[in-house]
């Protein structure tokens, strides 16, 4: 698909650019707190074609991000952050992902101002969140760059052989650790991923609304293809990894206050660069609950 192809400008003013061939697309000309059904019928289907999205200018209330994330679905309440907080005070939906100090001197949210490697949300529930989002409040003149990946293309660029070696095998995906490298609340650690908490998800998948083919990796750390020798395991996860995080295959993120990116856990994954920890950043973000477990893909 050429990206100028498929730019979709809509009467209502709406308008979809894709911002790769494999993952992400820009919206426009539209206003979040107060989206139509019809223009929510486009983003949705953007997301289907696209799975991450972009949106400038959307200077939410922690209420109106609230709202437009239920148009996706039922909301999960935001995890326990690591200054031992459960939530935004009335809004258990929302989650600060920020290394600013509050007065007491700790953290008000959660991953501080150091890279949070490659992973999908949470994949080590059973169920784990559809999508996920985040609304810029604060950014820092540099740095904190956050990335996708699409995973449709990462199946697509495996070799046959591969897919076929993979085909039917799980992965173990790890419960210890959250993406900034940091242990969660009341995991037990250990050096060996075959000991570690977690839950085997297929490693070919299909999206559960469109039914196309997915590479389902959650992130590296800890993770342990089922039934392999370690350092089997280790190899052939090695392998997998280098298909998925090929730069081509990745749209790269430079936040301005007020955009809001969205993206499909199932169909992405993401990270994020390093920034100065003297610099402030505070992003809002909001998790739609996951309605199936992944779906092995057929075949
Ligand atoms: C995350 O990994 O959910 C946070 C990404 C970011 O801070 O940009």
């Amino acid at each position: 698909m050429s990206q100028a192809a498929s730019s979709n400008h809509l009467a209502s003013g709406i308008a979809v650019r894709p911002l790769t061939d494999c993952v992400g697309a820009e919206i426009t000309g539209v206003d979040l707190a107060a989206v139509t059904d019809a223009e929510f019928t486009v983003i949705t289907e953007a997301f289907d074609r696209h799975a991450g999205l972009l949106f400038h200018d959307q200077h939410l209330e922690p209420e109106a991000l609230v709202a437009f994330s239920r148009r996706f679905g039922d909301l999960d309440h935001a995890p326990v952050m690591e200054n031992g907080q459960t939530a935004v005070p009335g809004l258990p939906e929302v989650y600060l992902v920020s290394n600013i100090e509050g007065a007491d001197g700790k953290p008000i949210g959660s991953l501080g101002a150091g890279e949070a490697v490659w992973h999908t949300d949470m994949s080590y529930l059973d169920m784990p969140p559809d999508i996920s989002m985040l609304n810029a409040v604060e950014v820092p003149p540099s740095g904190g760059d956050t990335w996708l990946c699409g995973m449709h293309a990462a199946y697509e660029a495996l070799p046959e052989a591969l897919k076929r070696q993979v085909a039917g095998l799980r992965i173990k995906h790890d419960g210890t650790y959250n993406s900034g490298g940091y242990v969660r609340r009341g995991a037990k650690v250990t050096d060996d991923p075959r000991e570690s908490p977690g839950t085997f998800h297929p490693i070919l998948c299909a999206h559960p609304r469109t039914g196309a083919p997915l590479l389902y990796l959650g992130r590296r750390r800890m993770a342990y293809v089922e039934g392999l020798p370690l350092a089997e395991s280790e190899a052939l996860l090695d392998d997998l990894w280098a298909y998925a995080t090929r730069e081509e295959n990745a749209y790269r993120h430079s936040w301005r206050v007020g955009d809001l990116l969205v993206w499909d856990n199932r169909a992405t994954m993401h990270r994020r660069d390093p920034f100065d920890a003297s610099a402030r950043r505070l992003m809002r973000r909001t998790q739609v609950r996951g309605k199936t477990k992944p779906v092995a893909l057929a075949g």
